[in-house]
């Protein structure tokens, strides 16, 4: 079930037993709690009603690094992560966008430049799929040592029919998704913890999967489903959320983590993946001009990236509407991700394939 935050029910803090809270809520508050000794806020219930960008704080003198952010408008098709920096820039922040495509990376980065004249912004290219290449990136941006105050996560492939693998020999949806992107947030943890606060997005979907992950599947599918292997990737967006709440509170960071979804755009995520013949394909064939644009998708990524109030190890989309649009507010995640002992787990594992530790 998706709602809404509606003015006026904040629930008492210090019971288990929290009037207002759905099952599901209490669980996603205990998931985060689990395991730290420190007790998280229950869920705010802010009026988020009527949220647009023009809602966006000023967001000048900050930083914001938006992985996948070169996806600029294309006919009637863009990317999320090109409206998400955009609107970060026109509210005056600093934007690095990082993807693959150069090319596309400095016309993304001109254009936002031209749309927002005040703001730096500029294109690093990287490769999320290829461990040394993120090394090598998050070397470049720690040299630099700007502290980071917005990390949005949002870059993502769905598969194409046929499994392919990455150059370090993981499924390349994994790879991109998960791996790539927890081994360099944890790179790039000496330009967030330390203050003043930094949030971080970890941009998940309403495809999420279902049932708890299962590692080795995740990693080399047998046989290969592109869009189960696309699903995992997003249960596991929260799960990150989630335990790098959990974490940050125990340590002491000073790092909000939280998920979003966009609920549906229409972007390169089908064409550049499955492709027209695939399900997915055949749906943005037929019924795309129903999906909402890449601009509007990217409203609830710049909730859950701006929005004062939003509480760590939470899950922000649109609250509903048609074709999965309507104001963004909070939403509730997989109750497969709010089990601490998978999250930690699952952070365990990364760890030991990527070899990188948060700290
Ligand atoms: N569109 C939707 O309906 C929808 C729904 C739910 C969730 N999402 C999520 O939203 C996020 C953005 O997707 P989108 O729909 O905007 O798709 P998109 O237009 O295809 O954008 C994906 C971005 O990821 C970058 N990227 C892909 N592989 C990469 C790699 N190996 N290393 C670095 N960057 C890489 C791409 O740039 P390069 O090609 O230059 O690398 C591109 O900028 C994804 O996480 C997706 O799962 C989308």
């Amino acid at each position: 079930m998706q709602r809404k935050l509606g003015r006026g029910s904040v629930p008492p803090s210090s019971s288990n037993e929290r009037p207002g809270l759905s099952r599901r809520r209490f669980l996603q508050s205990s998931a985060v709690t689990a395991g730290s000794t420190l007790l998280v806020g229950c869920s705010t219930r802010s009026q988020a009603e009527d949220w647009g960008v023009a809602n966006i704080p000023s967001h000048a003198g900050r930083y914001a690094l938006v992985t996948g952010g070169n996806g600029y408008p294309i006919g009637d098709i863009s990317g999320l992560g090109y409206h998400t920096a955009l609107q970060l820039a026109r509210a005056g922040a600093d934007v690095t966008i990082a993807s693959r495509k150069a090319d596309r990376g400095a016309e993304a980065a001109r254009l936002i430049r031209e749309a927002a004249p005040d703001s730096e912004v500029r294109f690093e290219q990287f490769d999320l799929t290829d461990l040394a290449s993120v090394n090598a990136f998050t070397e470049r941006m720690t040299s630099e040592g700007r502290p980071i105050d917005m990390l949005v996560n949002n870059a993502g492939v769905m598969g194409r029919l046929s499994m392919e693998l990455s150059v370090d020999g993981h499924e390349r949806v994994f790879a991109t998704n998960t791996l790539g992107h927890f081994a360099m947030t944890g790179q790039l943890m000496p330009l967030m913890r330390d203050g003043p606060e930094t949030r971080v997005v970890w941009v998940s979907s309403s495809r999420a999967a279902r049932e708890p992950l299962d590692f080795e599947t995740m990693r080399l599918p047998d046989p290969y489903d592109y869009g189960a292997a696309y699903n995992y990737t997003k249960l596991a967006a929260m799960e990150l959320a989630i335990e790098m709440e959990r974490r940050s509170r125990a340590a002491g960071w000073a790092i909000t983590s939280v998920a979003a979804h966009p609920g549906v755009a229409r972007t390169h995520l089908i064409p550049d993946g499955p492709g027209p013949n695939s399900m997915e394909g055949r749906r943005l064939r037929t019924m795309g001009a129903m999906f909402p644009p890449a601009e509007e998708g990217a409203v609830p990524l710049l909730f859950a990236t701006t929005w004062p109030e939003a509480q760590g190890g939470h899950y922000y989309g649109p609250t509903g509407g048609p074709m999965r649009s309507g104001p963004p507010g909070e939403n509730d995640m997989r109750e497969a991700a709010l089990d601490p002992e998978a999250s930690a787990a699952l952070w365990t594992w990364l760890e030991e394939l990527s070899g990188v530790k948060y700290g």
